[in-house]
């Protein structure tokens, strides 16, 4: 696992529960990214050792500093932890970016749909293909529940006055009244009649990408929407910041005992049903490599020796993977005898 050292220069608020971390680009071993691209950190907290991927929210033709942003979650323990802890002058270890929700050659129009912090790759996104491309039409429809709540509100406004022919911005709040202030404004959440409506109202769809980040509702209506009208599942891109389990997945999976082979030694584990092998080894204070836990990156794949195993939970398919590599973050033994090497 390569890994880099990166100093804390700002820390940004931007809502009442986002933060962004800006850090210094190392003089010598620079980070290169993509925009889309997310950065992982890495904490110790209380002598364990937690790694979390963060989108970047700068973009790399355009910002000289690397940005992540950061909205708490309930109970979170990493996002929790940097609110709480981080400051100024903090050096953060990382990884090298990674992923693959990219857009290095943007069609005529691309759509970016987000909803709450799921924004973080799409204002990178935005603000390079803005200062890049010339012939490309940038579409951002953006839910939240209000303008307090909206992350880069001002950074989304700034764009939208710098490139006012190409950047076109549909806001959505589910907990705001439209009234003669705020006409620009769209009530509700967006769904699945929502997303057609715009896409018939914006669209010339054949030359389109559609770059979708947020909760399954989102994700679900959009897809819906752009399925009704035949756009072509090469077209559109998907950045999960949660694996979603279906519990209808679970039904063979039992709790069971697995033996795994990590730096010549050997571990006896058990993994009980509904946890990954992954998190059941980081439970057990063994130190398997990770990141995005959504089975994206394959930082976490093994090879199964022996055993019968399945992957729950991927979103997209992993036709890269050999018979008997598994990604660790999705995997749920199925049998009593399962033996694998953390390669
Ligand atoms: C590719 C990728 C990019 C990401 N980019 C960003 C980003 O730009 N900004 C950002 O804030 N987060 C981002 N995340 C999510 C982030 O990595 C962490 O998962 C998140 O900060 C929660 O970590 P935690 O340690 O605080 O919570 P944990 O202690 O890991 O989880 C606590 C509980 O919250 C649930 N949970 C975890 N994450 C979320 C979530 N995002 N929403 C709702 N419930 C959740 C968990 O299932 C668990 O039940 C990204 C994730 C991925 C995979
Ligand atoms: S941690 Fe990324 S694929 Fe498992």
């Amino acid at each position: 696992m390569v890994t880099y050292t990166l100093k804390v220069i700002e820390v940004r608020t931007e809502t009442e529960d986002t933060i962004t971390l800006c850090f210094k680009q190392p003089a010598l071993r620079k980070i290169k990214y993509l925009a889309g691209q997310y950065l992982t950190l890495i904490f110790r907290i209380n002598g364990r050792r937690y790694i979390r991927p963060y989108s970047f929210s700068s973009a790399p033709l355009v910002d000289t500093g690397l940005e992540v942003t950061i909205k708490r979650v309930p109970n979170g323990i990493v996002s929790n932890h940097i609110h709480d802890t981080i400051t100024i002058g903090d050096s953060i270890e990382v990884m090298q970016a990674m992923g693959d929700f990219v857009c290095e050659t943007p069609r005529a129009q691309v759509f970016l749909w987000g909803v709450g912090s799921g924004i973080t790759p799409l204002i990178s996104i935005s603000k390079q293909i803005l200062a890049t491309s010339h012939k490309t039409q940038v579409y951002l429809i953006y839910g939240n529940r209000n303008h307090e709540s909206t992350i880069f509100l001002d950074q989304i406004e700034n764009l939208q006055k710098v490139y006012p022919e190409k950047f076109v911005v549909k806001h959505f709040h589910t907990k705001m009244k439209i009234n003669q202030n705020n006409l620009g404004l769209i009530e509700g959440r967006i769904d699945q009649t929502k997303a057609l409506n715009i896409l018939q109202e914006l669209g010339h769809l054949e030359d389109a990408s559609h770059y979708i980040c947020g909760p399954t509702g989102l994700k679900e209506s959009v897809k819906f929407a752009l399925k009704t009208l035949d756009v072509m599942p090469n077209q559109i891109f998907i950045e999960d910041f949660v694996l979603i389990k279906d519990p209808k997945d679970f039904e063979h999976v039992k709790t069971q005992n697995v033996k795994l082979k990590f730096e010549d030694q050997d571990y006896n584990l058990e993994v009980i049903k509904g946890k990954s092998i992954l998190e059941s080894a980081l439970d057990a204070g063994i130190e398997l490599p990770y990141s995005c836990q959504t089975g994206n990156c394959s930082t976490c794949k093994a090879t199964i020796i022996t055993g019968g195993s399945k992957m729950i939970g991927l979103s997209k398919e992993r036709d890269d993977l050999l018979e008997a590599e598994y990604l660790l973050c999705c995997t749920h033994p199925l049998t009593e005898n399962v033996y694998l090497e953390v390669n």
